[in-house]
């Protein structure tokens, strides 16, 4: 067995990515219980937008906790390729990492393709600033990310006035030739807030008032660190307006423990009797939170303590008792809200009760893997019965794990639920391309080793 390895925090800047390309595997045995108190890695989506949105403020930012993952990494690596430098130091102990800002105008063209890599986040967040440079960018990813659709930020960036142009229509490589850019008034045809950031974000640049209006509510990152930077943005309930033109303060901030990271010590909590986990400075923004009402709906016990605003972001540390669970069915615009904790709740699911109904979950085909498939094909590995639907999935309840070997598929969530999975296994599982973890999570297997007894 190959041993996944966990990086602590750089203090110096990072030209590159850290993710370890390098297949490995990683061995995983049955626990009795989970014990412990843990934080958890920075907040992925907020650490992406701080990333981008500080580039683009006037002077520099500081930006504690930041995303220790790849896909962060990769953000910033986009970040300085447009001429934005940034460097970590040590703080008291504490990372920390210091962009300075190139304003709103500063960026310059990349002499390179940029690559997003892994991130979705990167590629789709950052295609509206560039829809709006006075030159052409080309951006890239690895093999998952370019075949993700990306019609979705393309029509709205070319009804406001950019060019961008693929080879494989619609999917990356994308060509972003960036032009004087229009106010829109845009209805998400799908909930995603990455499309929802897109837009806003190349509102900042374009002539009037952009207004962005969503199906049903999706995370609110962006908007919140919007008004932080002095962005003149309304907030109402699934409607965001941005004018165009006003220049964004640099500022310090505190990126909030990753609630969709924590989720899988949540879940391993409740698979095995007896746990006790305290997770530490967690975000608990409300459009983050649906995970937390599921799972009490099902019966879980969970508190939440020293709960606080930072940054307008809420933050408190989360405590998780083992609690048996009734099972429940997961629709409409919970779906939505909890879309990245689906592959933790699968495994949880098929213990519980009653089981689990995944439903309008389509947009789970086009994450990091197809995760519809990537789930069932692991539970069937593990010996539980799945049924897949074209837009999710029912497992009934009282299944138990059996010890096999789980393919993670390249998706970092996948590879993070079934380690979580292999804990209340009948014996030792290997995670073949465990490494994937590291997208979100580097420190992930270090510390579910650290908590399970
Ligand atoms: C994210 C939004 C979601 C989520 C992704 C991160 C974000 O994607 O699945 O992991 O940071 O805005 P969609 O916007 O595609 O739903």
């Amino acid at each position: 067995m190959s041993t996944v390895i966990v990086r602590a925090c750089q203090t110096e800047s990072l030209p590159s990515p850290r993710y370890n390309t390098d297949s490995m595997t990683e061995r995983v045995s049955p626990a009795r219980s989970l014990h412990g108190v843990v934080s958890v890695p920075g907040d992925k989506s907020i650490s992406h937008r701080y990333a981008m949105l500080t580039s683009i403020a006037e002077g520099d930012s500081k930006i504690y906790n930041f995303a220790t993952g790849a896909d962060c990494q990769s953000t910033l690596s986009c970040m300085r390729q447009l001429g934005v430098s940034h460097e970590f130091t040590e703080e008291d102990g504490r990372s920390v990492l210091t962009v300075h800002g190139a304003g709103l105008h500063g960026l310059r063209a990349p002499s390179d393709t940029l690559d997003a890599g892994n991130s979705g986040s990167t590629m789709r967040m950052l295609s509206g600033i560039l829809a709006a440079q006075p030159f052409v960018t080309r951006i890239t990813g690895d093999s998952s990310l370019v075949n993700r659709p990306m019609r979705r930020v393309i029509a709205p960036l070319c009804q406001m006035g950019a060019q961008i142009d693929s080879t494989r229509e619609g999917f990356p490589p994308l060509n972003i030739h960036g032009r004087p850019l229009s106010s829109i008034d845009y209805e998400l045809p799908v909930a995603s807030a990455q499309v929802k950031s897109c837009v806003l974000l190349a509102g900042l640049y374009a002539e009037g008032e952009t207004t962005v209006r969503e199906p049903v509510a999706t995370r609110d990152h962006t908007e919140i660190a919007l008004r932080e930077l002095g962005a003149d943005i309304t907030i109402r309930p699934r409607v965001a307006q941005v004018r165009g033109g006003a220049p964004l303060k640099g500022k310090t901030f505190v990126v909030p423990g990753d609630l969709s990271s924590a989720a899988f010590f949540l879940v391993a909590g409740l698979l095995l009797a007896d746990s006790d986990v305290i997770l530490t400075n967690v975000g608990l923004n409300p459009t983050r939170t649906a995970l937390l009402d599921f799972l009490r709906s099902m019966g879980a016990q969970i508190k939440l303590l020293h709960v606080e605003q930072v940054n307008g972001e809420l933050v408190g540390n989360l405590q998780i008792k083992y609690s048996p669970l009734r099972g429940g069915t997961i629709e409409g615009a919970v779906t939505a809200g909890l879309i990245d904790e689906i592959p933790a709740l699968a495994v949880l699911g098929c213990t519980t009760r009653d089981g689990l109904t995944v439903k309008d979950a389509a947009e789970l085909r086009v994450k990091e893997t197809d995760r519809i498939e990537s789930i069932a094909e692991n539970l069937r590995r593990m010996g539980i019965s799945v049924q897949t639907e074209p837009d999710g999935f029912h497992v009934s309840g009282r299944q138990r794990f059996r010890a096999a070997q789980i393919d993670s598929f390249g998706d970092h969530r996948i590879a993070m639920a079934f380690a979580a999975a292999a804990l209340a296994a009948d014996g030792a599982c290997e995670i073949e391309g465990a490494e994937a973890a590291s997208v979100s999570f580097p420190e992930f297997y270090a510390t579910l080793h650290q908590l399970a007894r």
